[in-house]
């Protein structure tokens, strides 16, 4: 078993990097490839790009050594046995993934062959992409025995990327070639034999499970379609809870009991059933409009989609109103909000719901005061300036004086603030909260009108 692959990750962003790192990590000599030059300059310098875990001291540990940065994918393309395709795959005006970058990286790998490769999706593309990059380099006069193309989905989460890469539920492998299936084996051989797991200095995983990861091995076309339904289908589970939560909401029921009381039957299980404010990031609302998109080119009615995406745009809707329903009118209104990323433990606000809901303040007329731990910079980039806009230093901060403090972010921090300084500071005690972060009891006992998701007020 060679333990030692060479690999080239087409692509710096999220997918590509923390691949990138974390096959340094197990061991590989890997060269990182992107054709902005002044990303492969931060990166040289040891400039992350991105907020996560674990990736500043891994960078700096493989920096140099087991990890170098380039632009030039035909010299990558050359030295590497396995060319992992990590490059954006942006929403199109249409819905379906617009596949320009794949097709342009598939061309220049292309041009670049003259001995055996292998090609891996780790793009989520839709099915098809497969034959579709095998055709592009045949067409650059590569002869067919001298490359394979696989798919390898990567099912990573922002914020927890490095341990979810080095410990991953499954490994999917889509492979209609023996002689690529088995380079993809030894790639993944340091998790998948359990090796990695007994070094001292193993980055710990998220989940409770010690089993090494299992490979699965599969049809290229069936690896493809498994990344776009597993998101679907965690998309769809948001949506489930939130139309949950809107009948628990009329019912005065409790949608934590609720989703409690499913999670607990092990067929449907307790993650990805938190209500709040809507899914967003880069991931989920592209992959369900492409897949959607990929599913009306084949005849397919799958209108289910269409309905978590509307049930996703409601939910929003829903938040705005009920912080109108505790306020009157909105018009001149000072409102804190805790939270711009779409997540907690990132800075990334990439349709993000909470920059969706400052937007739609900004348009009632209040004025507001935000405070985010990560995505300050990228929120003020991304938001168009205004008096009504300020950024606070702290939570605190953006709670002062404030008509109604409304957390939009699932950051740890948020879910231990000290409610009786909140009540010295702002102007009327309501808190309002698409995250469900407090104990309603709790908050009720220190003098909030407090409101949050599906759960009685
Ligand atoms: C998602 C998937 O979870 C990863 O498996 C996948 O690899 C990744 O997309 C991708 O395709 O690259 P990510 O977008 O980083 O990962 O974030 P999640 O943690 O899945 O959260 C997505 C959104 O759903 C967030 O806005 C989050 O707040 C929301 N969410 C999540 C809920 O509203 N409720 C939940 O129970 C879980």
């Amino acid at each position: 078993m060679d333990q030692n692959s060479k690999i080239a990750v087409v692509g710096s962003g999220y997918v590509g990097l923390v691949a990138a790192v974390c096959f340094a990590e197990m061991g590989h000599t890997v060269i990182c490839v992107d054709n902005d030059d002044r990303k492969v300059a931060a990166l040289q310098g040891g400039d992350t790009l991105i907020h996560e875990n674990h990736l500043p001291e891994l960078l700096e540990r493989y920096r140099n050594t087991k990890i170098r940065f380039m632009t030039d994918l035909g010299e990558a393309t050359r030295e590497c046995d396995a060319i992992f395709i990590a490059v954006g795959t942006p929403q199109s005006e249409a819905g379906d993934a617009d596949l320009s970058y794949v097709e342009a990286v598939a061309c220049e790998i292309a041009r670049s062959i003259t001995s055996y490769k292998v090609i891996v999706e780790k793009s989520t593309v839709p099915v098809y992409t497969n034959e579709w990059v095998r055709r592009a380099i045949e067409r650059n006069g590569v002869d067919r025995t001298l490359f394979d193309v696989v798919s390898n989905p990567e099912f990573l989460r922002e914020g927890t990327a490095v341990a979810d890469f080095l410990h991953p539920d499954r490994i999917v492998v889509g492979s209609d070639s023996e002689r690529a299936s088995a380079l993809l084996k030894d790639i993944y051989a340091p998790l998948t034999d359990g090796e990695y797991y007994k070094r001292p200095d193993a980055i710990e995983g998220h989940c409770s499970s010690t089993e090494p990861p299992l490979l699965l091995l599969t049809s290229t076309k069936s690896a493809e379609i498994i990344k776009h339904a597993s998101n679907a289908f965690l998309a769809l589970k948001i949506s489930f809870i939130n139309a949950v939560s809107n009948l628990c909401e009329a019912a005065d029921a409790n949608v934590e009991q609720v989703a409690l009381g499913m999670g607990l039957d092990s067929r449907i299980g307790p993650k990805f059933l938190r209500p709040g404010i809507g899914y967003g990031g880069s991931c989920f609302p592209k992959d369900v409009a492409a897949f959607r998109s990929v599913a009306e080119q084949m005849g397919i009615d799958f209108n289910l989609l269409s309905e978590v995406e509307k049930i996703n745009v409601q939910q929003k809707k829903r938040f705005l109103a009920k912080v109108r329903s505790a306020l009157w009118t909105l018009r001149t209104k000072r409102i804190g909000v805790l939270g711009l990323a779409f997540k907690g433990e990132t800075d990334d606000i990439r349709e993000s719901p909470a920059i969706d809901l400052v937007e739609m303040l900004l348009a009632e007329g209040c004025s507001v005061t935000a405070f985010d731990p990560a995505a300050m910079k990228r929120a003020q980039e991304a938001l168009p300036a205004s008096d009504r806009l300020r950024y606070a230093g702290s939570a605190y901060e953006a709670a002062e004086d404030a008509d109604a403090l409304l957390i939009l972010t699932d950051w740890p921090e948020f879910a231990s603030l000290d409610l009786e300084q909140l009540n010295k500071i702002m102007r009327y005690p309501i808190i309002i909260d698409g995250r469900n972060l407090y104990d309603p009891n709790v908050a009720a006992q220190h003098g909030f009108t407090y409101l949050s998701i599906g759960r009685p007020a």
